[in-house]
């Protein structure tokens, strides 16, 4: 049996609901197909958004998502994407398959897709191709309201009002597809476009997010700290986040391995190489503490999740994947982490929404069905907004020679009714657990459970939609110091006492 500590009394920071974020690029079937097939479908729609997706997403709380990318972002014109959709300019998508881009997506579609979820949006700008006076005038577009030549132009394209959009991303991966920039130009850029990115609500002023590292490049991050270290306009300062990057490969980046039918070294590997977040994110945020002892600004880690070899006979430029168990335990452990890291992890996306990567939903045609790494979300959602409690669980190494892993990973909040939260991941593949968690002077009287298990390969088809699924979880008994509870092998657990 292992001992689960959990001390309610010692409360930490706040873990905001952005860290439960996703990410949506025009890339592949993401956008089109994925989430929006037009008015004129036969899929049903509301205004061209599919209604199985925007459904599912609301049950798993969606609380913000990015667009439109991604490298996408650095090549994308706004103003491409407005007015009526006949006369909208078309272009070739370069990095992702070479399509054409019809931009019948555009800002009014974003908007509108982001009210029918109820989440905040994330609007990625572009640095790379794009000019100040395009990034200044989009922000105009968005959030100004009275009389000026944006505002009118929005308004003549049906919508007077202005959005409520908060946070604006200045550029992507300007370290590479946005720019290939040195870091000290995009550093002096930043400053420049960031400027002229206006917060027309002062009280409420946008909250801006500058390109941040590749995964390990620590340089980066102390590079674009200190040179925007007390940068301001006054009123706000220039930048509130700073993110990073950093994505899961099983093996290598030219042959990273298939998403399913992969060996249990696979598993392993896939699973020791995700948990190199916690200590991506511990030193890039020592790097943050140097300038920022107040943690005022956020980390904001936009991209991340599993990297596969597409899909046998799927366009590569499309990054189309499969989701199995495996994907659910990355993101059960990355959500721990990035919980326990939420004195400076503001905001989280996972790559990406629908149909690339490490998807929630897949599509094919009127088909949708959900991923194991989906009912991960809609499990965790308990934590948002919650406050994180002190916890730690004993553990035994696990995995391959070349690869260990803790067996149990843990995280631990309260919300604000005093229910407390906890999310418990076996990651053995074969093995069960037992759990004693000791509570600090607290005593339970109620559990609702909930748990996502199955074999370590196993994943969901358009034929079997509902091989895995979370499920009700009762294996728990009460105890005077907490509860006990056996974890099958490969499974997730959320609990929430009261
Ligand atoms: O998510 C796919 C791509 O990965 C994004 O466009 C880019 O930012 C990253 O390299």
């Amino acid at each position: 049996m292992k001992r689960f500590v959990v001390n309610p009394i010692h409360k930490k920071s706040k873990i905001h609901k952005e860290i439960y974020g996703h990410f949506s690029e025009h890339l592949g079937r993401c956008i089109y197909e994925g989430v929006y097939v037009g008015e004129n479908s036969s899929i049903p729609n509301v205004n061209g958004m599919r209604c199985d997706v925007v459904n599912a997403l609301k049950a798993m709380k969606i609380p913000v998502l990015r667009w439109p990318g991604g490298c996408f972002a650095d090549e994308y014109h706004w103003k491409d994407g407005i007015g009526p959709k006949e006369s909208r300019k078309k272009m070739i998508n370069t990095h992702w398959g070479g399509v054409v881009e019809d931009n019948s997506f555009g800002t009014h579609e974003f908007m509108e897709l982001c009210d029918q979820l109820g989440c905040e949006p994330y609007v990625n700008m572009n640095v790379g191709s794009g000019t100040v006076q395009e990034m200044s005038e989009w922000v105009e577009y968005l959030t100004f309201n009275g009389v000026s030549p944006m505002a009118d132009l929005r308004a003549k394209n049906g919508h007077p009002d202005p959005w409520n959009v908060k946070f604006i991303g200045v550029g992507n991966e300007n370290w590479g597809c946005g720019g290939n920039m040195t870091l000290e130009f995009y550093a002096h850029q930043y400053r420049n476009y960031a400027t002229y990115c206006r917060s027309y609500d002062r009280k409420n002023p946008l909250f801006k997010i500058a390109c941040g590292a590749n995964a390990d490049d620590y340089s980066w991050t102390e590079g674009v700290m200190k040179t925007l270290d007390g940068t301001n306009n006054g009123y706000a300062p220039l930048y509130n986040g700073l993110s990073l990057h950093y994505y899961t490969v099983p093996r290598v980046w030219r042959d990273k391995g298939p998403a399913t039918g992969f060996p249990i070294e696979e598993y392993y590997s896939t699973l020791n190489h995700t948990l190199h977040m916690e200590e991506l994110v511990s030193r890039h945020s020592d790097i943050m503490n140097q300038y920022d002892p107040e943690k005022k600004v956020g980390m904001i880690v936009d991209e991340w999740g599993t990297w596969y070899n597409v899909e046998p006979g799927t366009n590569p430029g499309f990054l189309y994947q499969q989701n199995s168990m495996r994907d659910a335990m990355v993101a059960s452990v990355n959500l721990d982490i990035f919980n326990k890291h939420s004195d400076r992890v503001r905001m989280a996306n996972i790559a990406q929404l629908a149909n690339v990567l490490q998807s929630v939903v897949l599509t094919e045609g009127e088909k949708m069905l959900l991923t194991p790494t989906y009912y991960v979300f809609k499990m965790f959602a308990m934590h948002q907004e919650s406050t994180l409690i002190d916890s730690f669980i004993e553990t035994d190494e696990i995995g391959t020679d070349e690869c260990k892993v803790p067996q149990l990973y843990e995280s631990a909040s309260i919300s604000d009714d005093g229910t407390i939260n906890l999310s418990v991941t076996n990651l053995s593949a074969t093995d069960e657990a037992e759990v004693e968690t000791i509570l600090v002077e607290t005593k339970v009287n109620q559990v609702e459970a909930e748990i996502l298990t199955g074999p370590w390969n196993a994943f969901n088809t358009f034929e079997n939609p509902e091989t895995v699924k979370s499920a009700p979880f009762t294996d728990y008994t009460i105890t005077e110091k907490g509860l006990t509870f056996k974890l099958p092998p490969c499974s997730v657990v959320a609990l929430r006492l009261s």
